[in-house]
């Protein structure tokens, strides 16, 4: 539909980037399930405010009135969402322009409308992302090149077929240094490695310094986040909730790329087993819809950092403000916490615990001994739930007036329920009694 719409405007459509990776990566024989698709317009509007990829973004949310459209940057991109339904996942679809702006007659004759989507695809990452397959009819008639042709400039599906993350050009990492990031994402997602000229370009952009572009740029006290850490962020969120992070981790850090998140970065031994205990707590507590697991492993990286490193470098990453409260609360809650004595009684610790959130507690237990761990962990699976044998209705019914003096009766129970001298009603009224 897309591409007769544009095909009645006179445009080429194109299908680019990641799906025409995915479609030529899977089987003929198997229903493939795109989520999240780019499209490439390449024609003229005449509007000169108007991209030719917004305006049939338009057309198509006139044939469906309940997508969403959204219009990026002033006028070259628009992305449209069909929600999901009960038979259908939903999808986004990005419609970006071809820069064909430098040419008063777009698709004039068939040198230029080649050249307008070959430079469109040479400014993309990877040579398997950097494919099209053709939706619209060419202009000039050419049985070869009917819908469905495949446009590959720069070796991408030769790529495909031996498995290599191979750049477009040397300047690729200094331009987008968070492809480093995409390139490991693929490599490890995809089971490829990284052409081994790609990965000089990618050291020596590192050698470089181009992590410090990243990083943070304040401005009289005002931290900027660029466009960059966003993206970063992104790419680390991807990786961090995929369920190859760690060999994704390892292979940023053989490379050196997590001086992108801070120079000081370094994924130790000490820094791969906090992150793995952090993961293994929130999946063993079932508790990964209250802070998802990427966010939680994000954190655990920044606490690796010095205390006053962590929360500069949470505020760039555009970490939630809870996240950056809790990076800010760790080192006194950790502090506070060792400072215990470890004979402390289970009602004792209770108290200390009670005030802060899990997510504090398994960052705080991941950089705790294993003493304070011992007992975060009893707290958080076995003394937290515990409840004393009479509540308020029992109370009552025994002749108490219900008032301020209740709670601090029930939490009395409580606590001699926790350090075992109250096991049953029975014991809890002859505590009562006392
Ligand atoms: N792209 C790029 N450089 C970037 C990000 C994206 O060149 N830093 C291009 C690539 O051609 C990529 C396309 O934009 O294929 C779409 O980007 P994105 O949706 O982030 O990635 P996909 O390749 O679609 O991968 P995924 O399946 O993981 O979404």
């Amino acid at each position: 539909i897309a591409a007769n719409q544009a095909e009645q405007h006179g445009w080429h459509l194109y299908l680019v980037g990641g799906a025409v990776r995915d479609l030529l990566l899977t089987d003929s024989d198997q229903p493939v399930m795109l989520t999240d698709i780019d499209l490439v317009v390449d024609g003229f509007h005449r509007s000169a405010d108007v991209g030719a990829g917004v305006e049939l973004a338009r057309s198509l949310q006139r044939l469906y009135p309940d997508v969403r459209l959204d219009i990026h940057g002033r006028f070259q991109t628009a992305a449209l969402l069909w929600h999901k339904d009960p038979t259908f996942d939903s999808l986004w679809v990005d419609i970006a322009t071809a820069r064909t702006e430098f040419y008063p007659y777009p698709a004039a004759n068939p040198e230029v409308e080649a050249s307008s989507i070959r430079q469109d695809l040479y400014r993309r990452d990877f040579t398997i992302n950097a494919m099209a397959l053709r939706l619209t009819n060419p202009r000039f008639a050419d049985t070869r090149k009917g819908p469905g042709e495949l446009l590959d400039f720069f070796g991408g599906s030769l790529d495909l077929q031996a498995k290599q993350i191979r750049v477009l050009h040397p300047n690729s990492f200094i331009e987008d240094p968070t492809r480093i990031y995409r390139a490991v994402r693929f490599a490890t997602r995809l089971g490829f490695e990284i052409e081994p000229q790609t990965e000089r370009y990618i050291r020596h952009a590192i050698a470089s310094g181009i992590y410090e572009q990243i990083q943070d740029r304040q401005v009289a006290g005002r931290v900027i986040a660029p466009a960059l850490q966003t993206r970063l962020k992104s790419e680390l969120k991807y990786i961090l909730q995929s369920s190859y992070w760690k060999a994704a981790l390892n292979q940023l850090a053989h490379l050196g790329a997590l001086r992108c998140i801070h120079p000081k970065l370094e994924l130790d031994d000490e820094l791969r087993w906090q992150l793995r205990s952090a993961d293994r707590w929130l999946h063993r507590l079932d508790r990964s819809q209250l802070l998802p697991s990427w966010q939680l492993l994000l954190e655990v990286l920044i606490a690796h950092l010095a205390p006053d490193d962590r929360a500069s470098v949470a505020q760039n990453l555009q970490l939630s403000a809870d996240g950056i409260d809790r990076l800010v609360q760790l080192e006194p809650v950790r502090s506070k916490l060792e400072s215990l004595s470890i004979s402390l009684s289970p009602s004792q610790i209770v108290q200390y615990l009670k005030p802060y959130e899990l997510p504090l507690l398994i960052l705080v237990a991941v950089k705790s001994s294993r003493a304070i761990r011992k007992q975060i962990w009893r707290y958080l699976t076995i003394w937290s739930t515990v409840k004393p044998p009479l509540d308020g209705n029992d109370l009552k019914a025994l002749g108490y007036k219900p008032g301020r003096q209740f709670k601090q009766i029930l939490d009395d129970l409580l606590s001699a329920t926790l350090d075992g001298r109250v096991h049953d009603r029975a014991e809890a009224e002859a505590y009562l009694a006392q």
